[in-house]
């Protein structure tokens, strides 16, 4: 009798532990196969017509530094995307080519905007790389014309575009030290507009950030990342948080409608794509480029997760059935505050500070970098 009970104990207490080990296996299956973000490639690719070279990064570096490239002479690439701001600004809308003209979005970091619209698996075609808020420009070379010729950024309204091109070309080849660098980057001398174009892309892709201690967690060191922030990775998946912000980058470069807080200085709505919809953004680095949102209207993250856990539209003209469902529906309420501190503590395993925040210490121009 004894032994028939002892038995019954043993055989039920191996069948509890076996279902137990079945399900705890089950929840570590499903936990993987929700896992859609990745570490990111430790090196940039670069498209087959502007291969990555030496000459071409030290170019790139000194024409994006040189406000010789604006009408004025006072903006540079820099002075909206700063090293010592993250390659941001830290502004909602960045100062503009006059006195008191803001430009109408938040100045997103350059930082891994090579990687822009990489895939979970890393493959990235470098001239299909989605770059803005709305996705309108296809490559870092083509992006680069953006500012350039924007008349709020660094043309201004004299010239019309053509006009400037080749004024810029002119101006640039003008200088001594540029026809030297030029020649070493292209064996020849002259300022296109493509070869810069071509020579800042190329110092864009240096602006990497693979080893952040998520993606050496990703890569097998386990002791990368805290507890908390093992626990933060856990809660972003469960909430639903990676259902639009995926991959190595966190951006699966849709645009959704969130209905972000329009800017109060603006005169008009910016709708974004038309219908207030704008691109999942990268979540990397987000320690260094403060306020957040396309128009800076979110301060701190703590203010972005309380929006997420409101779920619920700032926007006058987009009303609670055009928001997103992916947005809709994450698993997050405003009683979740330990879940909460725990996704934010993830974010910050994304931070990377290890990126070349060195400034020339003089350009070709003279001018005076800002
Ligand atoms: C006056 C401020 C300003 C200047 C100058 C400026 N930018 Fe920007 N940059 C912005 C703003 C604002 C955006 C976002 C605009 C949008 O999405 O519509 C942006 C977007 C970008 C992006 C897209 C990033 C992404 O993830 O989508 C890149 C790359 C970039 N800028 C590079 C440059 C380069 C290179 C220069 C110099 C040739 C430059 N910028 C000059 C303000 C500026
Ligand atoms: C429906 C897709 C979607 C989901 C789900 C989603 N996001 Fe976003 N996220 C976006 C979009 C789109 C923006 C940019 C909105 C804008 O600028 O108007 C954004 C912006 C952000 C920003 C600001 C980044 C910056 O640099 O400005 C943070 C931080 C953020 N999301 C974190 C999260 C977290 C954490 C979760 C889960 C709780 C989450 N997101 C869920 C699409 C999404």
């Amino acid at each position: 009798m004894m032994i028939t009970l002892e038995k019954f104990i043993t055989t039920f207490l191996l069948s509890l532990l076996f279902v137990l080990f079945l399900s705890c296996n089950r929840a570590v299956i499903d936990m993987q196969s929700q896992i859609n973000i990745s570490a990111l490639p430790e090196v940039a690719p670069a498209p087959k017509d502007n291969p990555i070279t030496k000459e071409k990064i030290e170019l790139g570096k000194k024409l994006f530094f040189d406000p010789i490239l604006s009408a004025n002479n006072k903006i540079s690439c820099a002075t909206c995307h700063s090293p010592k701001k993250g390659f941001a600004d830290g502004l909602d809308r960045s100062n503009g080519f006059s006195n008191g003209l803001k430009t109408k979005r938040n100045a997103p970091t350059i930082l891994n905007a090579v990687f822009n619209g990489i895939d979970l698996a890393g493959n990235l075609d470098p001239g299909n790389s989605p770059q803005f808020y709305d996705n309108r420009a296809l490559s870092l070379e083509q992006q680069c014309i953006g500012p350039l010729l924007n008349p709020e950024e660094m043309k201004g309204t004299e010239l019309s575009k053509e006009n400037y091109i080749e004024f810029l070309e002119q101006e640039v080849t003008q200088i001594k030290a540029y026809r030297t660098l030029f020649y070493r980057a292209f064996s020849d001398s002259t300022a296109t507009i493509d070869r810069i174009t071509k020579a800042i892309a190329t110092y864009e892709r240096t602006l990497i950030t693979p080893n952040s201690p998520f993606d050496r967690y990703m890569r097998g060191d386990l002791n990368a990342m805290t507890e908390k922030q093992i626990k933060g990775m856990r809660a972003f998946i469960t909430t639903g948080c990676n259902n639009c912000h995926s991959g190595p980058m966190f951006s699966d470069y849709k645009l959704y409608v969130l209905g972000v807080e329009d800017h109060p200085g603006l005169q008009n709505y910016d709708k974004g794509d038309g219908r207030y919809a704008f691109r999942t953004p990268t979540l990397r680095n987000l320690s260094y480029t403060a306020p957040y949102m396309h128009n800076g209207s979110e301060s701190s993250i703590e203010k972005v997760m309380s929006f997420y856990q409101r779920k619920r539209s700032k926007h006058p003209e987009v009303s609670k059935k055009d928001l997103a469902p992916e947005f809709r529906d994450l698993k997050l309420n405003p009683f979740d505050r330990s879940k909460t501190k725990e996704i934010i503590a993830f974010l910050e395993a994304l931070n990377d500070p290890n990126f070349d925040q060195s400034i020339p210490v003089s350009v070709p121009s003279g001018l005076s970098i800002n």
